[in-house]
């Protein structure tokens, strides 16, 4: 039996937080994440529920506290509800929480379960509040069903967070529409920047847009108040006076906030990364799949001692940072 070691890297970081893919498929294409023709993985190449809730429980047992449930979109996953039940009971060994990122347009057939297995809070990524807008960037999305699924996530209890990418001659000019109806909602707010993962349609350069731009927009109709509030993520918070709810900005390109990392990020198919902006990773299934306890924890250990100390992304390269997609990585 290996004693049980925090998840230490050479950077002074403890790990405590993994993002755990559980398909790289997804229900809905936006612009800024896929290309328009992609590919996806053979079913077979994908972690087993059993091997992921193994996994889990590894990473409990080297001190992880929380693991969010992400893909593509994690509620295709056939048998998503019973592995949430499992990464549930973690609970007893030290699993402080389990969460999820979702486009939401399955919550209707999912959040009671998710909320019976213990989760208590999602993310759902909404970038726009108008249909037709809604539909272009995620190439045929309807807005109406994800609404009935933040209707489903609230009836069943989940706190809700709307994670809405910043995008420039896109939704630029509804962030403080979005703000007041999260705040209506009483869910939170969070602003993101694009990253460059991947190759996709358009130029990112052009879709890009600093948070100041969004927060000054913001500012001139609410009222924000620096918090202290942190969700163990790099999103930096403030209090919306005007709602009694709060707005996050996450600035990768802005405003770097490597040295705090956090995470680790496993993708569907048990690679993981050190991080999201680099290509550092250790193939962790066949180890798994030999059931090679010590095998593993000397995997993750390699995983720490090479885990990058910041992403270099930079939007004027006109390649990708990483040739894999968000949808790949697990946002
Ligand atoms: N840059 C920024 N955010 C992205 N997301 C997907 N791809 C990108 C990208 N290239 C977002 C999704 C989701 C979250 C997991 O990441 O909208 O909310
Ligand atoms: Fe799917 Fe999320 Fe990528 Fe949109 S951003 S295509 S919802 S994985």
């Amino acid at each position: 039996m290996t004693a049980a070691r925090a998840l230490t890297d050479t950077h002074g970081r403890t790990i405590d937080y993994v993002r755990l893919s559980v398909t790289d498929r997804c229900n809905l294409r936006c612009t800024y994440c896929m290309a328009e023709d992609m590919t996806f993985l053979p079913r077979r190449e994908l972690l087993t529920l059993e091997e992921l809730a193994e996994l889990a429980r590894h990473f409990v047992a080297r001190g992880v506290r929380r693991i969010r449930l992400t893909g593509g979109e994690p509620l295709v996953r056939r048998g998503i509800g019973d592995l949430a039940d499992a990464l549930g009971a973690l609970s007893v060994d030290g699993l402080a929480e389990l969460t999820m990122t979702t486009n939401g347009m399955a919550l209707p057939a999912h959040a009671a379960r998710l909320a019976a297995a213990g989760m208590r809070r999602i993310n759902v990524s909404l970038d726009t509040l108008d249909p037709a807008r809604f539909a272009a960037i995620t190439r045929g999305g309807d807005l109406a069903q994800v609404l009935a699924g933040l209707d489903a996530a609230q009836a069943a209890g989940l706190a809700v967070k709307i994670n809405m990418v910043a995008l420039n001659g896109v939704n630029d000019h509804e962030f403080a529409a979005m703000l007041g109806w999260c705040g209506a909602r009483g869910f939170d707010l969070s602003l993101i920047e694009t990253m460059p993962l991947g190759e996709v349609s358009g130029r990112r350069e052009d879709s890009y847009l600093p948070l100041a731009a969004a927060r000054e927009a913001l500012e001139l109709r609410y009222t924000l108040i620096p918090s202290i509030h942190r969700t163990g993520g790099p999103s930096r918070y403030c209090d919306v006076v005007e709602t009694g709810t709060r707005v996050g900005f996450i600035s990768p390109l802005s405003a770097n906030f490597c040295a705090s990392c956090n995470r680790i990020r496993v993708t569907a198919t048990g690679t993981v990364y050190g991080c999201l902006g680099h290509d550092q990773n250790v193939e962790l299934r066949d180890i798994l799949r030999s059931g090679d306890g010590a095998a593993l924890d000397r995997a993750l250990d390699r995983l720490l001692k090479g885990k990058p100390a910041r992403h270099d992304f930079d939007l004027s390269d006109p390649e990708p940072a990483v040739a894999r997609h968000m949808s790949v990585t697990g946002g």
